[in-house]
């Protein structure tokens, strides 16, 4: 039987990022270098897929610090940084602690504790319960920061010296949410103090410019990714935003529901930041099965971001 033709576009820049490469890398050189286990605060980072291929591995993951036994065997905090607690914590129990933050969200932790010591409180922009989000908002005392998840939080603030603000924002959120947030506090409070547009990050702003560009051209789009990854389901919005009839977030190509995807001709794929790269080729192999395909890329940035391994590992492999 012959297979309907489906033209795939693929967009470019999508998947890992580079703050994940480094999570990722740091979690296997400790492995290296430690041998299992080591043990990993919170998802490294949101993956399910990463996650249980570095449990094979012998990485351990624990919610929080005290599921973490005494004795030398390191442990590591997510790409998404953590309360300053937690290495206060660590340091105290002399655990030794790799800190796999992404650079870019130290540097946002960084802007928020500037505006803290020059007296500024500070309206944090993005979702409640992020690990993003509580590690940001830990990094300084209870009531420092406050959160604004919506523009109707905006309209609702009452602070006490409206000519002492600043802002910062969670680095995976939706560009254009973000810029209508920014320029709603700027109307508001025409002194208020922040980064030059937001915090957001390339690798989130890249992604959806690259959706930008494909969603409108295509029946359907996935979206691969994991639910709780902050970047997937803002790309998932944005699709959806451009238009496009039929949208989906997938972990893997076993999610896929053929009774949707069965009749299209056209079909878009991208993936957050977290997730690897084999598993957008395992979705284009299960539509190949039933599909005539022809895979192109569409690239709307080109990226050459690279991390370092944390210090610690750093210090470490040189030894
Ligand atoms: Fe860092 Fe952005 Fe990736 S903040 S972890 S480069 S999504």
């Amino acid at each position: 039987m012959t297979k309907p033709p489906l033209d795939i576009l693929l967009c470019a820049p999508r998947g890992f990022c580079a703050g994940v490469v480094r999570a990722i890398d740091a979690v296997e050189r400790a492995l290296t270098l430690h041998g299992a286990p080591v043990y990993v605060r919170h998802e490294i980072v949101h993956n399910k897929y990463v996650v249980e291929n570095l449990k094979r591995k012998g990485a351990v993951f624990v919610r929080e610090l005290d599921e973490v036994p005494d004795g030398d065997a390191p442990v590591i905090f997510s790409a998404h940084g953590v309360p300053k607690s937690v290495p206060e914590a660590a340091l105290a129990r002399r655990l030794f602690a790799i800190d796999a933050t992404c650079p870019l969200v130290t540097k946002v932790h960084r802007e928020a504790l500037a505006h803290h010591k020059r007296g500024r409180h500070i309206l944090l922009i993005g979702h409640a319960g992020h690990p993003e989000v509580v590690g940001t908002m830990g990094q300084l005392p209870a009531g420092a920061t406050t959160l604004l998840e919506t523009i109707g939080d905006i309209a609702a603030l009452e602070l006490p010296d409206e000519n002492n603000l600043s802002f910062v924002t969670q680095t995976t959120l939706s560009v254009d949410d973000t810029s209508e947030m920014v320029a709603a506090l700027k109307a508001r409070y025409p002194t208020i103090v922040g980064p030059h547009k937001e915090d957001i990050c390339y690798a989130t702003t890249n992604r959806q410019g690259a959706v930008k560009r494909v969603a409108p051209l295509v029946d359907a789009m996935i979206v691969v990714g994991s639910p709780n990854s902050s970047n997937s389901q803002r790309l998932l919005e944005v699709a959806e935003r451009e238009g496009c009839a039929l949208v989906r977030l997938l972990l893997r190509a076993e999610d896929i529901d053929w009774s949707l995807f069965g009749g299209i001709r056209s079909l878009g794929i991208t993936a957050g930041a977290s997730a690897p790269e084999v598993l957008v080729e395992e979705i284009i192999d299960a539509f190949a099965e039933r599909f005539a395909v022809s895979v192109e890329s569409v690239s709307t940035a080109d990226e050459s971001v690279f991390f370092p391994l944390p210090r610690e590992l750093r210090e470490q492999a040189a030894e």
